[in-house]
């Protein structure tokens, strides 16, 4: 499978012909390099209900026919706005004609402002356990640190862990890097900095205070074969 890193929290998942989408920011999102019209994926996993992680998912999931993955009160959301969307909640688990999802706790906020400017909450926001292809990849989600991140490393052996470094609003680089050694995957990427002036971070400060996790940056458009 091929996962790459499209700027801020946006990560493209391609495996056996199945694009799969997670948290497509794309308008308003200065860093990524993808364009809604562009973009045809087949799936769409959303972590939380910011905007900054819901992004264009209406427009992408109705062109493309997409199904949508959220929690139960994104995914009738979705649903009331004429999106396929499959509901699912925090330690719950799906197979998927892709692979396998589950979703995971994270600390965050999860409220969605709609385009008239009215302030939904969203319920909880959540982290993403993706396995495919007998791989794992864990997007983080928006989340602060937190300790049972040991137990999620344990019970599902990581693979290439998305981790936001961004702080102000999720972890900043040290905890970030604490998460790391929680989680223990095989590789972490940084995501959610440098998109907006209070998330500027220098993701190369991340990778040195990994202790013994590898880490890299990946560029925007970059990707990794799992
Ligand atoms: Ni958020
Ligand atoms: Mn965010």
């Amino acid at each position: 499978m091929k996962v790459s890193y499209h700027g801020h929290a946006v990560v493209k998942v391609e495996t056996q012909g199945k694009t799969i989408l997670i948290d497509p920011f794309i308008n308003g999102n200065g860093l990524t390099d993808l364009k809604v019209e562009n973009e045809k994926p087949d799936f769409i996993i959303l972590t939380h209900g910011h905007n900054d992680h819901f992004g264009d998912t209406v427009e992408l999931a109705k062109k493309n026919d997409a199904l949508v993955i959220a929690n139960a009160e994104i995914a009738t959301y979705l649903g009331f706005q004429g999106v396929k969307a499959h509901p699912m909640h925090i330690g719950g688990s799906f197979e998927f004609e892709f692979g396998k999802v589950k979703l995971t706790q994270a600390f965050h906020g999860s409220s969605y402002t709609t385009p008239d400017n009215q302030i939904i909450y969203m319920g909880m926001p959540a982290g993403v356990l993706l396995m495919i292809e007998g791989k794992t990849v864990y997007h983080a989600g928006d989340t602060a640190l937190f300790s049972d991140m040991k137990l999620i490393g344990e019970r599902h052996p990581i693979d290439l862990a998305f981790l936001p470094i961004g702080d102000n609003f999720t972890m900043g680089p040290e905890d970030a890097a604490t998460a790391a050694s929680f989680l223990n995957p095989k590789l972490v990427v940084p995501i959610h900095f440098d998109t907006f002036p209070p998330i500027k971070q220098d993701p190369n400060n991340f990778i040195s205070l990994l202790q013994v996790v590898d880490g890299k940056v990946l560029e925007v458009g970059e990707s990794i074969e799992l």
